[in-house]
């Protein structure tokens, strides 16, 4: 007798618009609105004028907008040595920390200290690294995060190169796949059909007219 065929089940697609984009003087009600809008997490971008060339915000901010929400935190630290900051992220209210593959050697450690603060780790790779250096964690990652443009700033030009590296992992990972970085309505067709489970938005979600109908744009490849 035939096995019957066991097809994947087409992942959820989850939009995770970044607060980056958003008017940070009014955080508050920037985050009410989006959350009203359909978001499926909050996309926090942790920069330290190191590892990138820009500064963005620390623990005592996500401390703040975890009394705003309940969904969930999902922390992207552009840091150099994480190790240092893990803790106060974890302790902040983060529900997912993802960490940079380039950030620091001893990665596996990195993983096993959000995951013993009960939070779920991600690696995030930059355009120019492969995917090579960090098959061997990918069985204890809950997310890898694919940038699809340079760490720093918002509002860059999707990198179509990215795709490849994309269906690349899908072929490996069964987990969520996250893309950041100039995803609109295109960019964002392209990126699920590549593989991609997990859409990061900021220019294009805060900048729209209607933050419901930019989400659900997104949304419209599942
Ligand atoms: C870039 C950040 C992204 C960025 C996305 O370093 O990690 O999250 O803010 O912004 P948009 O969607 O504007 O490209
Ligand atoms: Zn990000």
């Amino acid at each position: 007798m035939k096995s019957p065929q066991r097809k994947k089940r087409a992942k959820r697609i989850l939009v995770a618009p970044s607060i980056l984009a958003a008017d940070f003087s009014v955080l508050g009600r920037e985050i009410k609105r989006i959350e009203g809008a359909g978001a499926d997490m909050i996309h926090v971008d942790v920069m330290d004028g190191h590892f990138v060339p820009n500064i963005t915000i620390g623990p005592c901010v996500v401390r703040d907008i975890r009394k705003m929400t309940s969904l969930p935190l999902d922390v992207h630290l552009m840091i150099a040595e994480p190790s240092k900051y893990i803790k106060p992220f974890a302790e902040a209210g983060s529900d997912i920390i993802t960490i940079h593959a380039e950030s620091e050697k001893r990665i596996a450690a990195l993983i096993t200290k959000i995951k013993s603060m009960g939070k779920k780790a991600g690696i995030s790779v930059k355009p120019g690294t492969p995917l090579g250096g960090i098959k061997r964690y990918l069985g204890r990652l809950d997310m890898v995060l694919i940038m699809t443009v340079e760490p720093g700033f918002g509002g860059q030009r999707f990198i179509r190169g990215m795709l490849g590296k994309i269906s690349r992992l899908r072929s490996l990972y069964d987990g969520d796949i996250e893309v950041d970085g100039g995803i609109n309505k295109e960019s964002a067709g392209e990126a699920v059909k590549a593989g991609a489970n997990v859409l990061v938005a900021g220019t294009y979600v805060y900048g729209a007219k209607s933050a419901r109908s930019a989400i659900r744009s997104l949304k419209e490849y599942q």
